[in-house]
Parts: C-alpha cells; structure tokens; sequence
C-alpha cells in the first residue's frame, strides 16, 4: 500500500425530511446565497423546502446553472455575492451545481484571473466561503469531495480543479429527492459512480486488500440496483442505496494508497465540451475501449474483477479480463447507455478535433503510469467508434 494521508470534513445529513436541519446546519447570523441550477429546483419544491427551513436568515437566490456548468454563468453569481455581500452559499441540485458553487466559493476572493483557479487545478486556491449542498441527483460524489469541473464556453475547455477548502461543510441526502430525476439521470448516476470506482481500483495490485473489497462491494451494489432504480423509481431502499454508494464511490475512501487512473474521465471530459455529450454517456464509450487498450498492464486487476465482480472462474487471465470488459459494456447498455461514438452520430472527423483539445489542456501523459500518449488517445477514440 502506498502511504497516504486521508483528510474529509463533511457531514452527511441522510435521510427522508432532513432538508429541515438546514437551520442547525447553517450559523444563525449566516447571510446565505442560495445556488440552484435550471427549473427542477423550484418545480419539485425543494426551493421552497430549502427557503422555509433557513428561516428568518437573509437569502438570496442564484439560479441558472447548467450541467457542465459554465465559467461565463458563474463568474455573474461571484459578482452577485461582491455586490450584495453573502457570507455562506447553499448548493441545492446535483454535481454541476455543486461544482460551481466550489468554484463561486473559490472565486469570491480570488487574487486575478479566476480561470486560473482551473488551470493551476487548484493549486493557485488560498481560501474559499464556507458552504453546505442539499444533493438531488446522486452521481458524482461532489457532496462529499473537493474536486470541481466547470467549462469555459469560449473556449471550448473543460478543467478540474481540487482543493481543500471547497469540501463542504455538510451535505444533506434525502433519497426521496431523487424520486422526480428522469431515467436518463438515473442512468447517466449509476455509470458515473460505476466509472469513478473502476478509477480507482482498476490500475494494478498494490497490496491494498481492504480498499479493493470496498471497491468491489460498491460495484456489486451499482451492478444489482442500477437495474432496480430505473424499474422501481420510488423504492426508497434504492433510492438510498444508490444515493450513499454514489458518495462512497468519490469521497476519496477507496482511492487511499492506491494508484489512480482517471484516464477515461480526461478523454471524456473532450467529448463533453466538444460535442455536448452527457458525462456519464462519455464514460461508457470510453472506458471499455480504454480498459482493451490497457490490457496488458491492466491484466491482473482485470481478471480479479472478472472473478470477485462478475463471478468469471474460467479460462485464463486474458480470456477472462476480456469476458469482464465485454459485461461491463453490457450493464451500461442495460443501464441505457450506449457505449459507441457512432450512437451519437459521431465519426472518424471528430478524432483529430478530440486529440488537439486534449493535447492544448496538457492531457498528454494519462493513466496510473503517465503513458497514454496522445497518440495512444487517438488509439481508444477510434477504438470507440
Ligand atoms: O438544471 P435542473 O433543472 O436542476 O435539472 C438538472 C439537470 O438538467 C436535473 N436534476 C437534478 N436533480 C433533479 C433533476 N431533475 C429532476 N429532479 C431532480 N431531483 O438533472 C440534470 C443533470 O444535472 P447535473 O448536476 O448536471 O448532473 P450530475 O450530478 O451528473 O453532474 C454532472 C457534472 O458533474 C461533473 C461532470 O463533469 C458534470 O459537469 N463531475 C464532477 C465530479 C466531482 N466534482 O467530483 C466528478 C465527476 O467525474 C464529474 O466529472
Ligand atoms: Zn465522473
């Protein structure tokens, strides 16, 4: 195992009703800027759920941000929060408006070009407002971690950034939240949590039992309830199940002291910005053609997963780590996912689009070895099509 050091701050609220205790959660005198994202906020009542519990603090509201949420419409909520001078903020949707509520939080006192808070991948980040999230689509973890994706519409890029001081404070999951979100989201959750553990534990054995159990198990979950969440909408077990293994997939538990990949993610992450992809459909069409591509490095760790995942005794290391990428392409398109470029009507033109944007945003070294060139890139597009 490599060494590590494990740091997560968040409080998780979970349950049906929870969305009361925002007004334990938030300080009494907090001057609160409340973030939500297109129109499933206030038609649910969730909005009005959130408002009636902060009580007599004084709020105000920034709405319009869109999945893969933008630099441009972000940048207006910093100026909104300088203007009329909140101290807290209150993410209440899902990943995207969670990331641009880090983001927003990182910007208010940001020293220059608040783009740079992306390309330096946090790094540049000193300090950030306080922030608590109230999470309706489980996905991508973002309640619980302190990563953040934003697209910069003018140019076409699509950048991370982490840093320590946009963990928020609390997140509050109420599985009954998730009972309005449409099957494609559902779907689009289940591959993205799916794919965030595949990150982490599919690279190469590094002695690192518990974590690889964890991993394993929280697979075995998405695998059995993917299927149900879509079938029964508003079985709350499910619901609840999908909603916590979704945050246990990326709250950094099963990535301690091992190594990572995230390879899928950055080739994805072009396919959102170029062409308007959703992420997760990204992940599907990436991932098996990039565990293929990686096979021979890949091969341990694929059969274990083969064995412990998919329950594949027979035939070699190969033939077997084989079978498993093949039923991984399967439970996506089960999950209602396509798993090709060609689905989405993209062809051959659009490789050479995908590899130069991949190539201006520095992804020129990927995967748990730094060895996927972008030539190697090019190799899994096309693969993917
Ligand atoms: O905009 P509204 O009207 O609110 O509709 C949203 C949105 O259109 C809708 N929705 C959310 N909750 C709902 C609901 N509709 C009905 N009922 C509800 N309860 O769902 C749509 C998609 O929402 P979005 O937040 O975009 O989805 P998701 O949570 O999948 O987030 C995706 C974003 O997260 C980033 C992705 O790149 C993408 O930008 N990621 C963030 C990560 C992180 N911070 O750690 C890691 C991930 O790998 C990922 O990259
Ligand atoms: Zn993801």
């Amino acid at each position: 195992m490599n060494n590590f050091e494990f740091y997560n701050p968040t409080r998780i609220v979970f349950g049906e009703g929870k969305i009361v205790e925002l007004n334990r959660l938030i300080p009494k005198e907090a001057k609160v800027l409340i973030l939500f994202g297109g129109e499933s906020a206030r038609k649910t009542g969730t909005l009005d759920e959130v408002e009636k519990a902060l009580g007599h603090r004084q709020i105000g509201l920034f709405g319009g941000i869109e999945a893969n949420p933008r630099y441009e419409t972000l940048i207006k909520a910093v100026e909104q929060i300088k203007q009329e001078g909140y101290d807290y903020l209150l993410a209440v949707g899902g990943g995207s408006v969670i990331d641009g509520t880090k983001f927003v939080a990182a910007a208010v006192n940001f020293e220059g070009d608040s783009w740079d808070i992306l390309t330096s991948g946090g790094a540049k980040v000193t300090s950030a407002l306080p922030f608590g999230t109230v999470l309706t689509l489980p996905a991508t973890g973002s309640e619980m971690n302190k990563g953040s994706v934003i697209t910069r519409e003018a140019t076409q890029s699509k950048r991370a950034f982490m840093h320590d001081s946009v963990y928020p404070q609390f997140s509050i999951l109420d599985p009954v939240k998730t009972f309005t979100l449409p099957p494609r989201q559902i779907s689009n959750g289940v591959v993205d949590a799916f794919v965030h553990v595949m990150e982490q534990y599919l690279t190469y054995p590094a002695n690192a039992p518990v974590q690889d159990v964890f991993a394993e198990g929280l697979l075995k979950t998405l695998i059995d309830i993917g299927p149900k969440a879509l079938a029964t909408p508003h079985d709350y077990d499910i619901r609840a199940s999908l909603m916590w293994t979704a945050t246990l997939a990326l709250n950094g538990l099963i990535g301690v002291g091992v190594p990572q990949d995230w390879s899928t993610h950055m080739l994805g992450h072009e396919l959102t910005a170029l062409y308007g992809l959703d992420h997760a459909q990204t992940l599907a069409i990436v991932l098996p053609s990039m565990l293929i591509e990686k096979l021979p490095q890949k091969q341990a760790k694929l059969a274990q997963y083969a064995e412990q995942v998919w329950g594949v005794h027979d035939g070699s290391d190969k033939q077997k780590a084989l079978q498993a990428i093949e039923l991984t392409r399967e439970f996506f398109e089960r999950m209602q996912v396509k798993t090709r470029l060609s689905d989405y009507n993209l062809g051959q033109d659009v490789i050479e689009p995908l590899i130069e944007s991949l190539t201006k945003n520095g992804m020129t070294a990927l995967g748990e070895h730094h060895d996927i060139t972008p030539e190697i890139s090019r190799r899994v597009y096309v693969a993917s099509l």
